[in-house]
């Protein structure tokens, strides 16, 4: 079995496994470690194609079609989001029909792209997974993403966030960390739509995280489109035409757009010219990375705000920071790393691999949590980054179990006195319980606890409901183990004297989470299946006809050259007109056949060329034997695929 890590990024996935005692970024199908779906080559496939091509898919995750942040993210797409049972989507044409696929299936569509990708390296199975999240995803996206793992048959042992996992590969990997003192490093991620941090406190075999911040609408597309708006004006002032209102065009011009802002970080000036990028008009564009900086000065400022925000929500100075470590490709911007000096008074430290450490931390989670393979032991601590309260029925009240700040994974014990006037089952709601710092249109609620007791349980003044609570690792709130707890005085053996004794019955309880019906997810799963099978298929088919168009290529080029001294003129002509034939076929009637056709085609053709090699490899052995005493020299026969 694979131990894996994803890290899910908005424009960039990457995939790393754990292996041979070391961890290793995986390459994809072509020999790429980053697996983009609006990377370079895949927005300049998406610009052909671009009312069917979704992007940034974590933006989407868990949300309803009617969010405000969907119309933000609409602006971003090319292609039309849509509603699909009552959460958001996009409608696009699937094998020529138009189709609407709910995000937890589009997600569900590329992870298994990424799963197959681990298992084309790794050759071992799949299923095990840690996949990275921005730390500001709640509870919905969460268990959203959960469930389109689920879809792509694989088991999220853990969403962790971006910058935890980062810490991770920091704390394990790095060497000098002492026992002793504890080091203190903030790890900054800005990638391509949001700027994430935290500030880790790093000890010899373990790293407890401080805090977390973040500007959820703070990356890289944002300083692209500085960059866009600015050439948008400048061409609706001397052409009389808004860019922004032609789709295309303005898919054209974000991507140009970025390209200049990463020219602009090595260098301080480019040009890139826009053939006929609207009604025929060329467009150059001419930048400087000062212009830039203007531009996108009001974006470092909140880089700063955010840092500032991170401090105090850790509650540590700049002094006791002993490092900044930067990571996400954003982060390579020159005027970024420039205000981070500044605000520490120090040079932004590069130890981590800025486009890896991600996966890598993903992956060294995965071993931590998988009994497959063993790893030095590493403890992890997380924080609670929005705090967290329980309501009760019955006039229970509420209280805030997690507190922002507080820890993953410790436990909590609750006790809740019970009496006459509280009857089972009792109902608890877990709810977010400070609105303001949750992202607009996030739902309060959590999790509905429903509790329930033996019919034959008897309630008096001194029982008491304990239950215990904890967020786990992967930041879901879970309450476990309900019981009721009645404590009464029991004589002792010596006279006069009593203890307390407490009686236990334990409760159950059913949760209700936003995870999806495991009906639905297995209906998506079966789905992801078939349509995965069907591109195998198509890639399959193609593969085999593709061979018999190689074959008539190779063939006819060795006729004349090769095969004209083991062939009569007669036999040639008759072996040419055969590949005419099939050359006739392949892109007539049999442009669009099914596999076994292209494969009984290829063997057809094998046949009639067979015995013209057959005869070369008997004349290339009898010139071997007749050589070997004069020559040291072989003769080879055509090399030609004829199995
Ligand atoms: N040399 C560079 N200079 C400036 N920006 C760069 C450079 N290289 C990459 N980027 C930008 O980094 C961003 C991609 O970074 P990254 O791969 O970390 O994003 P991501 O992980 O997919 O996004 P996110 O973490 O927001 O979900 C893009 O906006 C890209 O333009
Ligand atoms: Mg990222």
């Amino acid at each position: 079995m694979s131990v894996v890590g994803f890290d899910f990024g908005t424009q960039n996935s990457r995939v790393a496994v754990v292996r041979g005692g070391g961890v290793d970024v995986v390459c994809n199908e072509v020999s790429d470690r980053v697996t983009p779906y609006a990377g370079d080559a895949a927005r300049t496939l998406q610009v052909g194609n671009f009312r069917n091509t979704v992007i940034n898919l974590p933006r989407l995750i868990g949300r309803l079609s009617d969010e405000p942040a969907v119309a933000v993210e609409q602006g971003f797409e090319t292609c039309q989001l849509a509603e699909k049972e009552g959460v958001v989507g996009a409608a696009v044409s699937y094998r020529e029909e138009d189709a609407v696929f709910s995000n937890t299936e589009l997600v569900g569509m590329f992870l298994s792209k990424l799963k197959a990708i681990t298992y084309a390296e790794t050759k071992l199975p799949v299923s095990d997974v840690v996949i990275s999240v921005p730390s500001y995803f709640t509870e919905k996206e969460r268990r959203s993403l959960i469930d389109a793992a689920e879809v792509a048959g694989l088991n999220c042992l853990r969403t962790v966030n971006d910058t935890t996992a980062a810490a991770v590969c920091y704390g394990m990997m790095k060497t000098d960390i002492p026992a002793d003192k504890p080091k203190n490093v903030i790890i900054l991620d800005i990638g391509f739509s949001s700027l994430k941090m935290c500030v880790a406190s790093f000890l010899k075999g373990s790293a407890e995280i401080k805090g977390h911040a973040f500007d959820m609408s703070l990356g890289g597309r944002d300083f692209d489109e500085v960059l866009a708006n600015h050439f948008a004006e400048h061409f609706l002032e001397t052409k009389k035409v808004d860019i922004r209102n032609n789709k295309k065009a303005l898919l054209r011009l974000r991507v140009a757009c970025e390209k200049i802002k990463k020219i602009l970080s090595g260098i301080q000036k480019t040009k890139l010219d826009l053939e006929a990028l609207i009604d025929g008009e060329d467009f150059t564009l001419v930048a400087e990375r000062a212009q830039f900086e203007e531009l996108s000065m009001s974006l470092v400022d909140r880089v700063e705000k955010t840092i500032l925000e991170l401090l105090q929500k850790a509650n540590i100075s700049v002094e006791d920071i002993d490092s900044v470590e930067i990571i996400g490709g954003c982060t390579r911007i020159p005027s970024i790393k420039a205000r981070i000096a500044q605000i520490f008074g120090k040079e932004a430290s590069t130890t981590l691999n800025a486009d890896e450490a991600v996966s890598r931390g993903c992956a060294l989670l995965c071993a931590i949590d998988s009994p497959l393979v063993r790893v030095r032991e590493y403890k992890i601590a997380d924080t609670v980054y929005f705090p967290i309260k329980l309501v009760g029925d019955q006039n229970l009240g509420e209280v805030e179990i997690f507190p922002a700040g507080s820890n993953t994974c410790e436990t909590h014990t609750f006790t809740l006195t019970l009496d006459h006037s509280i009857s089972f089952p009792l109902n608890f709601e877990a709810h977010y319980s400070d609105l303001t710092s949750l992202p607009a249109g996030t739902p309060s609620q959590i999790a509905k606890f429903t509790v329930t007791a033996p019919k034959d349980l008897e309630i008096n003044e001194s029982s008491t409901m304990v239950f215990d609570a904890h967020v786990n690792s992967s930041g879901l709130v879970d309450i476990t183990k309900p019981r009721v707890e009645v404590t009464t005085a029991v004589p002792t053996d010596e006279e006069g004297k009593e203890e307390a004794k407490t009686h236990v019955t334990s409760l159950s309880i059913k949760v209700e989470t936003f995870r999806l019906p495991r009906a639905t997810v297995q209906k998506m799963k079966d789905a992801e299946i078939a349509m995965s099978l069907h591109d195998r298929l198509i890639a399959e088919i193609d593969d085999r006809r593709n061979a018999v168009e190689e074959f008539i290529y190779e063939a006819r080029n060795k006729l004349e050259e090769c095969y004209s001294e083991v062939s009569s003129e007669q036999e040639r002509e008759s072996a040419g007109s055969a590949l005419m034939t099939a050359e006739d076929w392949l892109y007539g009637e049999g442009a669009e056949v099914g596999k076994e056709e292209y494969v009984k085609k290829l063997d057809e053709l094998k046949s009639i060329f067979k015995p013209f090699i057959s005869r070369i490899v008997e004349r290339a052995k009898a010139a071997s034997v007749d050589s070997e005493a004069s020559t040291p020299y072989s003769v080879e026969a055509p090399q030609m695929d004829m199995d």
